[in-house]
């Protein structure tokens, strides 16, 4: 295999590297037992090891679907020879050798780019392009009638590879993506594996009053009622004075201008589903947060309670 290990730094990435990406990732190729003495190849390295000392690791575990998966699902704990860095420790093998610059920040590395760049799945953890776990991620975390959610919202968000409690320092639950909803819109959502309750962001808009299951088909009024929600009689649980509103013409867009257009199209997807109720009145009127003033319709609404 390797001459030498500075010559894998070199070579790697043009020879083994770049055509590994291709390689199988069949799962069956990471049952081995023994890796230690699974392997007699006595390659020399450049950190002046005996040449005839046992390799550590068997035969192709250069390969990225073999060694990364074990990483990945952490079967033996990489930093224990490679150093709390993965820097080289006491096996003289960077990480850095071989990857490319930056990969501890490059979310897709690990992750895999697939639907949406950002690292969030399609790609599973076991690198199966399937999505099990939640089908639902890129209609999170790209724009649609909301801005892209950061992975913030339903996880801790790692910021580099080695970050405590993402896979390498102190996550004790080795393989599995802890949902944690606790610094995102919505603290009090709770996932069953099926779905999510108690969710704000499917919610009514007066607090964490949302249920939804994956593949629950979530359109415009499934949430909270909109101008097309009249003739089923949904305007009624819009709260506050929207039906007063509601019935002698008024539109969302009068009073909510910043996120919607007329007809019930998401002016600024950045103002909707973003923890905070966005409310944009007509000149001449002022929403303090509780009540109005101002003249509209020809009404003076001198600090008027909503
Ligand atoms: C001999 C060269 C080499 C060394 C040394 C090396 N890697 Fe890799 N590794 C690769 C290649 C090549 C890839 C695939 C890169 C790509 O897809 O762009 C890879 C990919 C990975 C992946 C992603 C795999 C996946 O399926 O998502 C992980 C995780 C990984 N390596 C962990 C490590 C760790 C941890 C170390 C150090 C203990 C290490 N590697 C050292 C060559 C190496
Ligand atoms: C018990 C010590 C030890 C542990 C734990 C360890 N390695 Fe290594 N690793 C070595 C040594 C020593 C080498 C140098 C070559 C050899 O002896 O196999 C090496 C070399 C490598 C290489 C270069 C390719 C090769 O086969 O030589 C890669 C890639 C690698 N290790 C990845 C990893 C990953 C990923 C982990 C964690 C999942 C890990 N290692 C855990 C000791 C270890
Ligand atoms: C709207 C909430 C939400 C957002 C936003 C989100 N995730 Fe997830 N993610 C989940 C849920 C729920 C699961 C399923 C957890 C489980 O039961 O295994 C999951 C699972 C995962 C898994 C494991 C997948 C598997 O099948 O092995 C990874 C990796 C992951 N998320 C990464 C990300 C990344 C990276 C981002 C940001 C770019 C992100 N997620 C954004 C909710 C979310
Ligand atoms: C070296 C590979 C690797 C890199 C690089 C990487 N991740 Fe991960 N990530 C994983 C693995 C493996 C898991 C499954 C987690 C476990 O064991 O807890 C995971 C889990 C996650 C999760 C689910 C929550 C959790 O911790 O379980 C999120 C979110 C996540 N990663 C985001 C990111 C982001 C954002 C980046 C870029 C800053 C990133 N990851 C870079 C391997 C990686
Ligand atoms: C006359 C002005 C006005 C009109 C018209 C209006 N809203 Fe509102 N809306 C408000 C005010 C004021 C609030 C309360 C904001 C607060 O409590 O901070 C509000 C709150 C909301 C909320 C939060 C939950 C609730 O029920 O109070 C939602 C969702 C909402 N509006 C959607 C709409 C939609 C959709 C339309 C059109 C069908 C609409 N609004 C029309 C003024 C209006
Ligand atoms: C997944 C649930 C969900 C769906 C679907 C949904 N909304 Fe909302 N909407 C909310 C929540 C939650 C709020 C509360 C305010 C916030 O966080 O932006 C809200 C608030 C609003 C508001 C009040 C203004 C504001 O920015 O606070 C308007 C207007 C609105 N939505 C219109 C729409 C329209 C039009 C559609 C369809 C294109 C739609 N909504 C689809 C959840 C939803």
């Amino acid at each position: 295999m390797w001459s030498s290990l500075r010559e894998c730094s070199l070579f790697a990435f043009f020879l083994a590297c770049a055509t590994d990406p291709t390689a199988s990732r069949d799962p069956a190729a990471l049952d081995r037992a023994d890796t230690a003495a699974a392997d007699a190849d006595t390659s020399d390295s450049s950190s002046g090891r005996d040449s005839d000392a046992p390799r550590h690791h068997p035969e192709g575990f250069d390969s990225s679907s073999v060694h990364g998966i074990e990483a990945k699902l952490q079967t033996q704990d990489c930093r224990s020879c490679h150093g709390a860095d993965l820097d080289g420790g006491t096996a003289d093998v960077s990480c850095d050798s071989c990857h490319p610059d930056g990969w501890r920040t490059d979310c897709t590395f690990c992750h895999g780019g697939g639907d949406n760049g950002t690292g969030a799945p399609p790609e599973g953890i076991d690198d199966a392009d399937d999505d099990a776990a939640f089908g639902a991620h890129t209609s999170h975390v790209t724009e649609g009638i909301h801005a892209a959610f950061d992975c913030g919202q339903c996880h801790v968000r790692p910021a580099d590879a080695l970050a405590t409690g993402h896979l390498f320092v102190g996550d004790s639950t080795p393989g599995v993506a802890e949902v944690e909803f606790s610094g995102g819109y919505s603290p009090d959502a709770s996932w069953s594996g099926g779905g999510c309750s108690s969710v704000y962001c499917h919610g009514n808009g007066n607090g964490s009053t949302g249920d939804v299951k994956l593949g629950d088909d979530v359109q415009c009024g499934t949430c909270h009622a909109v101008e097309a929600s009249w003739w089923t009689g949904g305007w009624l649980l819009l709260g506050g004075e929207h039906i007063k509103h509601l019935w002698a013409g008024y539109l969302c867009a009068d009073c909510h201008a910043d996120t919607v257009s007329s007809g019930d199209t998401i002016f600024d997807a950045a103002k909707h589903v973003n923890g905070q109720l966005d409310v944009a009145l007509p000149a001449g009127m002022a929403w303090d947060g509780s009540s109005c003033s101002g003249t509209c319709h020809g009404e003076t609404h001198s600090g008027r309670g909503w």
